[in-house]
């Protein structure tokens, strides 16, 4: 049968592998093959790899950085499965670092038990993967299309039956897997690449799929306050570089116990809080005391970037700020990848099993474009003649309940005029962002409802127009959540409200 994945990350090309030959795989992604989030990742892979760790200890761990939301089942597929997933990995060509003495390199990153992050050239982790798996999929001839940007599903009656481009051609297909990353670009700051402009939410939406804790955005705490928002990995921090404020003080001690290595969400609004205090000066990341040799061996990437925007971070703390990073909601997918379109699946970062609840622990996405592209390929590998059973709104398996989709209209108001994308970002940066309140939420949802979704004539109006209706999906979620958990911050219910611990859910009304 034929699979279209949408999407070059490493999920989507995971999925491809695992789906060839067996299938007619065709993988369509809109910029070059290897543009994508799965690029850009630095820290590495957080995966079990030996005692002391666990893969319960991975889960226990997703759990807490989840903040209570987190789907179990999920979350145990995922430690449970990244093991395998990481050593064919490795058989596709991707050379962990080692140590010395030949074992694998652990990292350690904030809220993990254990070491347990596995990098490539120390901070280029993403690179390798991208770059390993783009030729896998060459060598094995499967057909990858750079620059072809998909604009819709295809349905018939109701099922997904292809995909419409942006020339207005259609390709037909049995089955097709959204793999297109994040929306990142909602932001002002964000670590993400251009091409992160939620694309597959927006496409699931208008293909009547249910979309699932959009809320829930993920800021890194830790980008360089210049030109670009550069990612400062959390690993860096994991080796022992400190925040400090514009007096050189550590601030974070009397945030939480974990101070530097507290989950991102504290950690990000930490930073954001101490901003403030400064009047909006960044604060600083203080790495000096590793030592020039150290960052440059340990941290190739970022140092040479740091050099290259004027930064001696081994002699002075550089400045830092959060950044939109991770998007823990999308479109909502049972275990397999499947959606609430049948025909239609989604995996990595555009879904949403519900294994990250509120807030991802670091270096579980790339683990999850591994095992969850594998699992979809799986599924459509052993079931092809039937992969079309719709998940349920609540799954017996989980410890945490779905909300019945709530459909919302999101549609523009009466008298809505054009836009431009910069006041998107700027928007629902300061109303959106790491702080939120009912006021601001309503206000932004209004002004986007305000604004004309544009007609599709180009890749960019085709994002914008995307952009557009994702960015009314994340406000009007988070406007319905009257509490604060993970990467959602509402300062007018700061506390976290256990009646509140269901996943959300919203299809576009009719
Ligand atoms: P992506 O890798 O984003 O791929 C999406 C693909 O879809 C792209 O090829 C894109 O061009 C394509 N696409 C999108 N829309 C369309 C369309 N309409 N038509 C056709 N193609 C389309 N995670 C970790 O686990 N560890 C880390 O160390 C880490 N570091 C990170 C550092 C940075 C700077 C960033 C930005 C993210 C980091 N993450 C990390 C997160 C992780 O990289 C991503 O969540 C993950 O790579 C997402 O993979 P994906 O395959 O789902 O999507
Ligand atoms: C980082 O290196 O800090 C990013 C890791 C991640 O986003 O998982």
């Amino acid at each position: 049968m034929r699979v279209i994945i949408i999407g070059s990350g490493v999920a989507g090309l995971t999925a491809a592998l695992d789906l060839h030959p067996q299938h007619d795989v065709l993988v369509l992604t809109k910029a070059d093959a290897s543009e994508s989030n799965t690029r850009y990742a630095q820290g590495g892979v957080a995966v079990v790899t030996s005692p002391p760790d666990s893969p319960a200890s991975q889960v226990a761990d997703t759990l807490v950085a989840g903040a209570g939301l987190s789907d179990v089942a999920a979350a145990t597929v995922l430690c449970e499965g990244g093991p395998a997933s990481v050593r064919e990995l490795a058989e596709r060509g991707v050379d962990f670092d080692t140590t010395a003495d030949g074992r694998l390199a652990l990292g350690l990153e904030a809220a993990h038990e254990h070491p347990r992050i596995l990098h490539v050239h120390g901070d280029a982790t993403g690179a390798a993967i991208a770059a390993a798996l783009v030729d896998r999929v060459t060598e094995a001839g499967i057909d990858l299309r750079a620059r072809t940007t998909v604009v819709d599903v295809l349905l018939d009656g109701g099922r997904a039956v292809g995909v419409r481009l942006l020339d207005g051609s259609e390709i037909t297909a049995d089955a097709v897997i959204l793999a297109t990353g994040g929306a990142g670009q909602l932001y002002r700051h964000t670590t993400n690449p251009e091409v992160a402009t939620g694309d597959g939410v927006a496409i699931a939406l208008r293909a009547g799929a249910a979309v699932a804790d959009v809320e829930f955005y993920q800021f890194h705490p830790t980008s360089l306050a210049a030109a670009g928002n550069f990612l400062i990995s959390e690993a860096v921090r994991g080796e022992g570089a400190t925040l400090v404020d514009a007096d050189g003080v550590r601030f974070l001690l009397d945030v939480h116990p974990a101070a530097e290595l507290a989950p991102r969400d504290v950690v990000a609004r930490g930073i954001a809080d101490q901003m403030a205090r400064q009047h909006g000066a960044p604060v600083r990341l203080d790495a000096t005391g590793l030592g020039r040799d150290f960052l440059a061996r340990r941290f190739p990437t970022i140092d040479a970037s740091c050099r290259r925007q004027g930064f001696a971070w081994d002699v002075e703390p550089i400045p830092v700020t959060p950044a939109a990073h991770y998007w823990m909601g999308g479109v909502r997918t049972d275990v397999w990848g499947r959606t609430s379109v049948p025909g239609l699946y989604a995996v990595g970062e555009v879904a949403c099993t519900g294994l990250h609840g509120a807030n991802r622990l670091a270096s579980n996405s790339l683990l999850e474009g591994l095992v969850y592209g594998g699992r979809v390929a799986d599924h459509l590998n052993a079931d092809p003649a039937d992969p079309l059973v719709a998940p349920a709104a609540t799954d017996a398996d989980d410890s945490v309940g779905w909300q019945v989709p709530e459909p919302v209209d999101l549609g523009d108001a009466a008298d809505a005029e054009a836009y431009n994308r910069s006041d998107l970002q700027a928007l629902m940066w300061e109303s959106v962002g790491l702080r939120r309140t009912a006021e601001g939420l309503r206000e932004a949802l209004d002004t986007l409802r305000g604004w004309r979704t544009p007609e599709v004539t180009d890749a960019k109006s085709a994002e914008d127009a995307n952009l557009l209706l994702v960015a009314r999906a994340v406000t009007a979620g988070a406007l319905r959540r009257t509490e604060s958990r993970g990467g959602h911050f509402r300062a007018d219910f700061p506390a976290t409200d256990p009646t509140q611990a269901v996943h959300s859910g919203l299809v576009l009304a009719r």
